[in-house]
């Protein structure tokens, strides 16, 4: 099977696991092209969700990536954060320069929808790392890009897992679950990787030395950034370690058979106060509601920080 090179925008609120998402998308050229990075609010508010992409990127030493910001808040809730699992930066752990590459003065959502327009029907993937706020906000602001999203592959939701951020929800739906309804109404070939998945992604010592053994100013940042995100996971679940949720999006791309999930409905609560966000994932199929996600249950994780560690040490 030949192997194509996906073009892709990234959509993300960095986020240490955001970070080493986006580090592992502009380390890996050959199979996907980054048209764009969009930062929305999420863990931290905008003005540091855009710096901290752009930081990424400089790191990557690919200054010239276009990054844009998106919409503030959500689209009718009021804005929560995550910083105390993130930091007050969003990138805590290391000491940050302030990046010196210049935010796009284009607003996210206009890119979105332009690109969209512009390129050819079908040959754009959306990669969506935090709330949908900008996803949605680009289908409701010009209905007929919908139509032309190759696939939409996010890290969102929960099901046997169930919630990180309340007992019934997965932070990135939680924040905007008005936006996750529109986007996972909307018909587009969804890939979704739930906390279900991600949680089988935990880094340990090896793991993180691994990264700081490439001996490299990436690999060090990733040790770093992943040491200072594991605390809270650690803290909380008991577990060795972190889940790198945000990067299985990319390895997806990469390596899609490092995945397995199945192709289920999933619709989103947006109405109750208990159970605001949650991802109702009809896994055993027991309503007659259509299929519209691929909802993936498991990773080869050595595969998964095989190939991440690989692409990082290129940087
Ligand atoms: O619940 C995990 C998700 O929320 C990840 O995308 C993390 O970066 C935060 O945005
Ligand atoms: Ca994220």
């Amino acid at each position: 099977m030949t192997h194509h090179r996906r073009k892709i925008i990234i959509d993300t609120d960095p986020g240490q696991d955001d970070a080493v998402a986006i580090l592992l998308a502009l380390a890996s050229p050959e199979d996907v092209e980054v048209l764009g990075i969009t930062a929305v609010a999420g863990n931290v508010p905008l003005p540091l969700t855009e710096r901290n992409a752009r930081i990424i990127c400089e790191l990557a030493d690919k200054p010239d990536t276009l990054v844009f910001a998106g919409c503030d808040r959500p689209l009718q809730r009021a804005l929560v954060t995550a910083e105390h699992v993130h930091g007050k930066t969003g990138l805590d752990g290391p000491q940050l320069a302030d990046p010196v590459m210049p935010l796009q003065a284009q607003h996210g959502v206009d890119f979105i929808i332009e690109t969209l327009r512009r390129e050819a029907a079908h040959t754009v993937t959306l990669c969506p790392l935090g709330p949908l706020t900008n996803i949605a906000t680009a289908m409701q602001r010009a209905p007929d890009i919908t139509a032309r999203i190759q696939q939409i592959i996010l890290m969102g939701g929960a099901y046997f897992e169930v919630g990180n951020i309340t007992p019934a929800a997965e932070f990135n739906i939680y924040v905007d679950p008005q936006a996750a309804e529109i986007v996972f109404k909307s018909g587009v070939p969804l890939v979704v990787m739930p906390l279900d998945v991600t949680h089988q992604v935990l880094t340990n010592r090896k793991r993180i030395e691994a990264f700081r053994a490439l001996g490299t100013e990436p690999g060090r940042m990733v040790a770093e950034w992943t040491d200072f995100f594991e605390r809270f996971d650690m803290q909380k679940y008991g577990s060795e370690g972190a889940p790198l949720h945000d990067p299985c999006v990319i390895a997806y791309l990469i390596r899609p058979e490092l995945f397995q999930g199945r192709h289920i409905n999933v619709e989103i609560e947006a109405t109750s106060e208990l159970t605001m966000g949650m991802t109702v994932a009809d896994w055993w199929g027991v309503s007659n509601r259509p299929a519209n996600a691929l909802f993936i249950g498991s990773v080869d994780a050595d595969g998964f920080f095989a190939v991440l560690t690989e692409r990082i040490g290129r940087l």
